[in-house]
């Protein structure tokens, strides 16, 4: 029998895929991902096993891949300030390459030959994973069922899961489609498509709404360190827990909400919601120190860079040599970006009122508009004239 190892979430999908490549012939060898999408918590992982052996899995593993996920994924992209179409801050678009990435090893390590997903064949996660799994192995051959087989609906999906004995919740409801991980959620499909109409407040998960939200205003103070950020509020933390402690004080006070008409990789237009507090918070933060200790000529380079950047995870070019390139740019700017940034959160904004860096480019003796002033006033004349010349001819 064929070995396939199966990227499985234990859901509806990837639970048919299950017994549907078994009925092929297949040997299925299941990989579940922990990102930070709250396994163990509304997921029982117990039942997750049990429904992939069910299913007629032959194996699972299950991996906590936290840790790796944001030392490795998300900081490179918050040193790198990258952002999508202005909103995105690509928790799913960076989730993927560490996926095909244990992928590939389990494969490895279980002389598999073939990997399989559950990915649609409209959007842009099948691509990430392919092309990332093309690149660390080109030699493994890549099975997507749902681009492929007879299943047309959801229904379909459970009278098939039903019949074969595969235990899935079918009393739930299924309103939106949802990727979650530490670094962001991301919500589309049902009442969303509708553009015209706001998303209702059970379309977010974990940020407080306009009726519930905090009253008051949240202050807090996060310490980076060379682009890392190390405490909050004085106190360190690991990279995991500062971002799962953002986004509990950022999701209290409505902070990463964000609604957007994306352009996907597969050239459609898709409405998508997202919430990301801790992303949103940290992004910002960073941004803001930069803006203090980054020259004008890198900083306003660096917002190429950003774009660029952006675009590669977006596009499933993480292990291209590009991303490898840009990745030693960006950590030779991140060399200053040592400081603390003040932010006020309130009613779902997220505003940086205080900074202080060792490494501040800042001189107030010569932005003052008061009698300390040092700047030469008069050499703004000479400047001028030359700056000017080109255009005004003398
Ligand atoms: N549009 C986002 C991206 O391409 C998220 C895709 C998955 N979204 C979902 N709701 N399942 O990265």
């Amino acid at each position: 029998m064929k070995k396939v190892i199966l990227a499985y979430s234990g859901g509806l999908d990837t639970s048919c895929i299950v017994r549907w490549l078994n009925g092929q012939g297949y040997e299925i060898i299941c990989f579940v991902a922990d990102l930070g999408q709250g396994l163990g918590e509304g997921e029982d992982l117990q039942a997750i096993e049990k429904r992939a052996y069910a299913a007629g899995a032959s194996k699972i593993y299950i991996e906590n891949l936290q840790d790796e996920f944001v030392d490795d994924f998300v900081l490179p992209a918050l040193k790198a300030n990258a952002v999508y179409e202005g909103k995105y801050l690509l928790a799913t678009a960076l989730g993927r390459p560490l996926i095909a990435k244990h992928l590939v090893e389990i494969a490895h390590k279980e002389k598999a030959s073939l990997v399989a997903h559950g990915c649609t064949g409209k959007g842009n996660d099948q691509v990430r994973l392919e092309v990332a799994i093309g690149i660390l192995d080109p030699k493994l051959e890549i099975i997507a069922p749902l681009r492929s087989w007879e299943f047309k609906s959801r229904e379909e999906e459970i009278e098939y899961a039903l019949k074969n004995n595969i235990p899935i919740d079918v009393t739930k409801k299924k309103p939106y489609s949802i990727d979650r991980n530490i670094w962001g959620i991301s919500i589309e499909a049902g009442i969303l498509e509708n553009l015209e109409q706001e998303p209702p407040e059970d379309a977010y998960l974990i940020t407080k709404g306009p009726t519930n939200i905090a009253g008051y205003p949240k202050y807090i103070e996060i310490y980076f360190e060379k682009g890392v950020p190390k405490k909050i509020d004085g106190k360190n933390y690991k990279l995991k827990s500062l971002i799962s402690y953002l986004n509990e004080i950022g999701g209290l006070h409505g902070i990463g909400r964000q609604d957007l008409i994306e352009n996907r990789l597969v050239g459609i237009k898709s409405r998508e919601i997202y919430e990301a507090p801790a992303a949103t918070i940290l992004f910002t933060s960073h941004k803001e120190l930069e803006s203090l200790v980054l020259d004008r000529e890198l900083s306003h380079f660096k917002e190429i860079i950003s774009l660029k950047y952006a675009e590669l995870i977006y596009y499933g070019l993480w292990y291209s040599p590009l991303k490898a390139a840009l990745d030693s740019f960006i950590l030779t700017t991140q060399k200053h970006v040592t400081g603390t940034i003040r932010l006020k959160l309130f009613k779902g904004n997220c505003v940086p009122v205080a900074r202080k860096s060792a490494y501040s480019l800042y001189k107030k003796e010569l932005s003052t508009y008061g009698k300390e002033d040092k700047f030469n006033q008069k050499l703004a004349e000479g400047f001028i004239k030359i700056w000017g010349m080109p255009y005004i001819g003398k």
